[in-house]
């Protein structure tokens, strides 16, 4: 495969897929009851299982991409032990991945923690630096040679938001001040861990070698508006959010000032200096799905009061088309992600896009229409190298468990069969019909959709 080939691809998270993650923060956090239904990720899609089989699934649609985790709790299950079969299984997956020309990009870390990093406070204990670039450097000393594409980390502030304030992950602590403190040191883990990939001096090696390292982060972007167009205290607000939920993250990586602080909620931590000018991404992955409407003052607790402010975020009007998570179907807002992340200069993946759709009704138009906002960015100048479709199966969907299914394929989850959805049919085909080109094409697109 040529470099220079556009990456169609489809993303999946260890903890989501593979099941078993026995030794996560998550396994024990589910265990207490926090998912919707009381639901626990057992199993999952039994990946760890049918990885060959799912393989094939991605290559039957024309993927040449697929992106995953490798699972820091299944690899250091216990404090300093190494898990050689856990090695030996994401060995077997990238050998897979060889075989069938499937560019793997790497997450080092997709929302879980080894239960015992957890127990010592994750990231928000400064000594998480070491033991988390410990680990990458194990990964990157046994696959480095083999692997182009690396995440270092999957939606950092998401991440920080769910555990320190909106209380959907473990260790669901109200206590925004965290935020900053985890993001900081978040940033200081992948900045290590870019130098270390990008110090490296072995030869790559495989079919992949010919491939430029890139190492980047998947970093969730939202288009925030004004629920009221004239309301200023809404404009405000939106502005500000805008700047610290799409921004700060990526001037931070790319060597700009840091500033993971907001409006008298966040105190901003301490910057690291020696990332002044110094930039710690060789791409920006945009995991785009929605948008979010900013109220002041929101008449009920359904619009999601999330800070001590009288401030509520919802995700869709009620009239409007919306997937089942009750996100809006937005492509306009994928245009802002794409132009804002643009202005970075680097090139760009979009590492994330898809939609909880389990009658299959909206998802087709999804993809078309994400990927014309695609197309028109890079005529307008951006380079926009990749698209992976959120998610190759139906999985654990974090703190809703197995309700959402965004799958291309639809899993069983009683017999463990999967089947392919008629949108992952006309993915199929649109990757088809854009061989030969370098990226996706409006005409194309227009003629199939
Ligand atoms: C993203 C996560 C991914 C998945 C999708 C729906 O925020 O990275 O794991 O849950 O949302």
């Amino acid at each position: 495969m040529e470099r220079r080939n556009f990456l169609w691809g489809a993303a999946t998270a260890a903890h989501q897929v593979e099941g078993d993650n026995q030794h996560s923060d998550w396994w024990r956090w589910e265990k207490e009851g926090n998912i919707e239904g009381g639901a626990l990720s057992g199993k999952a899609c039994d990946h760890w299982r049918l990885f060959r089989e799912d393989l094939q699934l991605a290559k039957s649609l024309g993927l040449n991409s697929y992106r995953f985790s490798i699972e820091w709790a299944k690899i250091e299950p216990v404090q300093g032990e190494w898990n050689e079969e856990a090695f030996a299984w994401y060995d077997s997956l990238l050998q897979e991945c060889e075989k069938l020309e499937i560019v793997p990009m790497i997450t080092l870390h997709h929302f879980t923690l080894p239960a015992w990093m957890a127990d010592k406070g994750g990231f928000a204990v400064k000594e998480s630096i070491t033991h988390f670039v410990r680990f990458a450097s194990e990964v990157i000393r046994r696959f480095g040679d083999r692997i182009p594409l690396w995440c270092t980390f999957n939606e950092p502030l998401v991440l920080c938001l769910g555990a320190y304030l909106g209380g959907f992950m473990p260790p669901a602590k109200n206590n925004p001040e965290l935020i900053g403190v985890a993001s900081r040191n978040i940033l200081d883990a992948h900045a290590l861990t870019y130098d270390l990939l990008h110090r490296r001096r072995k030869k790559r090696l495989g079919p992949f070698a010919h491939f430029p390292l890139e190492v980047g982060i998947a970093h969730n972007m939202m288009d925030f508006l004004p629920d009221r167009v004239w309301h200023p205290i809404e404009q405000i607000v939106a502005g500000a959010l805008d700047r610290f939920y799409n921004r700060a993250w990526l001037d931070a990586i790319t060597g700009a000032k840091q500033n993971f602080g907001l409006l008298g909620l966040i105190k901003a931590p301490e910057q690291n200096k020696m990332l002044h000018g110094h930039r710690t991404a060789d791409y920006i992955g945009v995991n785009f799905y929605t948008k979010a409407f900013v109220r002041w003052k929101p008449r009920d607790s359904g619009e999601g009061v999330i800070t001590q402010l009288p401030l509520g975020v919802s995700f869709a009007r009620k009239e409007e088309p919306q997937s089942d998570m009750g996100w809006a179907i937005h492509p306009d807002g994928l245009r802002k992600a794409l132009e804002c992340a643009a202005s970075y200069n680097l090139p760009i993946y979009v590492t994330e896009n898809g939609i909880a759709d389990r009658a299959d009704r909206y998802r087709r138009g999804y993809i078309f229409d994400h990927l014309l906002e695609i197309s028109k960015a890079n005529e307008n100048g951006a380079n926009i190298r990749g698209f992976y479709y959120w998610s190759l199966l139906d999985n654990f969907e974090w703190s809703k468990g197995f309700g959402p299914r965004f799958g291309l394929f639809e899993v069983d989850y009683e017999t463990k069969e999967r089947k392919a959805r008629a949108s992952a049919l006309a993915y199929r085909d649109i990757i088809r019909a854009h061989e030969g080109t370098a990226a996706p094409q409006a005409d194309i697109l227009k003629s199939l959709r």
